[in-house]
């Protein structure tokens, strides 16, 4: 398959793996690269800008294809030194650099500067818009429907992904409930050149993960998520469990008022890894997607990839062309 995705970035499959934090390291962006995607490293999971050299080192050791780069601009509790970040990105050869979050304007310079292509996530049209006039060179389209951060605006890809089509002329690629060859189809379909997974590729051989973990995203249905922070307006979509109801409690509570000290002990970095790590499942609260109501298994990346493509292919082939007189 050909779009202007698989184009820019130099990829066999407009398929992505988005930016996880405590779950893109090397071994998944590698395996996700090597299966004919684009694997993402995920900059801040690594502690340090030296951390994240080695990582690119160790995944540019793991796999002679493209991969690329998560940074992510949200509120934290402490800032990172992101032209740290970047000046590892860019000394380390790499090529694609994934935003989200804030708005990456302050760092186009130093990346276009370095010939770096990037791909901004983001979950709404006008935010789009505003990717494409800073120069990037395309966007992810993240709907109400993803893993991590939605936003505020609660759009669904259904309509986000029409209306994305209609204003942007860089490509873009449908981001929140891809998760097999159905969804790819239906991006293609809205406007989308190739899609973004995250949930998805959790629940793979290979992601460094517990495999509690990847077990609860099996057992899981689409019911079982809900959105944290929303008083805070910094909403994350979250795996039920023992931690998000406190939270969602908390918040009740609370209403407006609610700061993030009031849940800091529930969502803070060491109570995600504890969950993502070592399989502590109610240790706190960690971003997963609808899509969970559509994985029910746990394959190697390159089995779910070239599935993916084949059926892609089937219903392209078949089912949507058996629909014509
Ligand atoms: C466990 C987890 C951690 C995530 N961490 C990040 C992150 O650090 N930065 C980021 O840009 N997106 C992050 N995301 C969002 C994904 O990159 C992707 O946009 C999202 O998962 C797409 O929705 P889906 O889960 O329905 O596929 C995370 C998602 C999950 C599930």
């Amino acid at each position: 398959m050909k779009t202007r995705i698989t184009e820019l970035f130099g990829i066999k499959h407009p398929i992505i793996q988005g930016g996880m934090h405590y779950v893109g390291y090397a071994e998944l962006a590698a395996a996700v690269s090597n299966a004919g995607g684009l694997g993402i490293i995920t900059g801040l999971t690594q502690p340090t800008p030296e951390d994240l050299a080695k990582e690119i080192a160790k995944c540019q050791g793991m796999t002679d294809k493209p991969f690329g780069v998560n940074l992510t601009f949200l509120p934290a509790f402490f800032a990172p030194p992101y032209p740290e970040y970047i000046q590892a990105i860019v000394e380390g050869g790499v090529k694609i650099v994934e935003t989200a979050g804030r708005s990456p304007e302050q760092y186009m310079p130093a990346l276009k500067a370095a010939g770096i292509t990037v791909i901004h996530k983001c979950t709404s049209v006008r935010h789009s818009l505003k990717a494409e006039k800073i120069g990037c060179d395309a966007v992810s389209v993240d709907g109400f429907e993803c893993g991590g951060h939605p936003g505020e605006d609660d759009i669904p890809n259904m309509i986000l992904l029409p209306r994305a089509a209609e204003e942007l002329k860089i490509p873009f690629v449908a981001s929140g409930g891809m998760a097999d060859g159905r969804s790819l189809v239906a991006a293609l379909s809205l406007g989308a050149e190739g899609i973004n997974m995250g949930t998805r590729f959790i629940a793979t051989k290979e992601a460094p993960v517990h495999e509690n973990v990847k077990k609860a995203l099996v057992a899981a249905n689409e019911l079982q998520t809900r959105l944290i922070m929303r008083p805070l307006r910094n909403t994350e979509r979250v795996l039920t469990n023992a931690a998000v109801e406190k939270i969602l409690e908390i918040e009740r509570q609370k209403g407006a008022a609610t700061s993030i000290e009031d849940i800091r002990e529930f969502v803070a970095g060491p109570e995600n890894r504890r969950v993502l790590q070592e399989g502590v499942m109610d240790a706190g609260a960690w971003s997963c997607g609808m899509v969970a109501g559509l994985i029910h298994d746990i394959p190697s990346c390159k089995e779910l990839i070239d599935r993916i493509m084949r059926d892609a292919e089937q219903i392209i082939r078949k089912r949507l062309e058996g629909f014509l007189q």
